[in-house]
């Protein structure tokens, strides 16, 4: 579905959370991500609430610990949710247990993060820059029961030590995919890194599956890739 907003081609029915795109339509003249993300910023802030208290595994960033701060700059990519379906297959795919610690990097609502700890027992950490994203992911993980197996951080993903995670969930643009390769050449061998509708260029993936889980709806593409990332001759 960020394919399609990258092209401007905005799907009907995409997005149910806060910024999905169906409150987006209305803006189709816009060509690409960058200044719809502007727009995002700018609404964020007005939509900024206090989160809830006591996170598991405090740390020094502001809004990692359960607070939820100003964000400092625009997200790189407006919030659109992955569908439910898409998220099961790629924590499938990525072959998602018990020993994974699972990072979702710009995680939105959560929901991939809570998934891979319910469905999987994982551990899992969604970083996130929207602080309204943030207290809405705090209190979908407080819903789950899932506090004890995941954390939310208000970060910046570009910031991240990625070096804990064993499997990191993409839902970005191809640039900042390429952006993330750096941190990502950093994981431990054997990590999976899964990304939904984008591959990462440079990198040839393991698997890539595609499901279209309405038939009347966008088609949806996962890329899975392990390290040691494999270049592109
Ligand atoms: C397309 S959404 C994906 C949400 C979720 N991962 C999913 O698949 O349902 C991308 C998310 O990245 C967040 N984001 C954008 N730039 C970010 C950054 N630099 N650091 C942290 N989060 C960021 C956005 O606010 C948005 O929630």
């Amino acid at each position: 579905m960020l394919r399609d907003v990258r092209r401007a081609r905005l799907p009907v029915g995409a997005g149910r959370g806060p910024w999905g795109l169906r409150g987006l339509r209305g803006l189709r003249g816009l060509r690409g991500l960058r200044g719809l993300a502007q727009l995002v910023c700018l609404a964020c802030a007005c939509r900024a609430e206090p989160g809830p208290s006591g996170t598991p595994e405090p740390t020094a960033v502001a809004g990692g610990a359960g607070g939820v701060a100003e964000p400092r700059r625009a997200p790189d990519v407006l919030y659109v949710p992955t569908p439910e379906v898409v998220v099961d297959r790629m924590l499938e795919l990525a072959r998602v247990g018990p020993t994974d610690v699972v990072y979702d990097l710009g995680c939105g609502d959560g929901r991939i993060v809570i998934r891979a700890a319910q469905r999987h027992g994982a551990r899992a950490l969604g970083v996130e820059i929207d602080p309204a994203l943030v207290a809405q992911a705090r209190r979908n993980v407080a819903a789950a029961g899932v506090e004890g197996l995941v954390r939310i951080e208000q970060r910046d993903i570009f910031e991240l030590d990625l070096s804990p995670a064993s499997v990191v969930a993409l839902y970005l643009l191809p640039e900042l995919n390429v952006r993330l390769l750096p941190q990502l050449e950093r994981l431990k061998p054997g990590s999976r890194i899964v990304s939904h509708d984008f591959d990462i260029a440079g990198v040839v993936p393991l698997q890539e599956l595609a499901l279209r889980p309405d038939p009347a709806g966008p088609r949806h593409d996962i890329y899975l890739f392990e390290t040691p990332l494999r270049r592109t001759p």
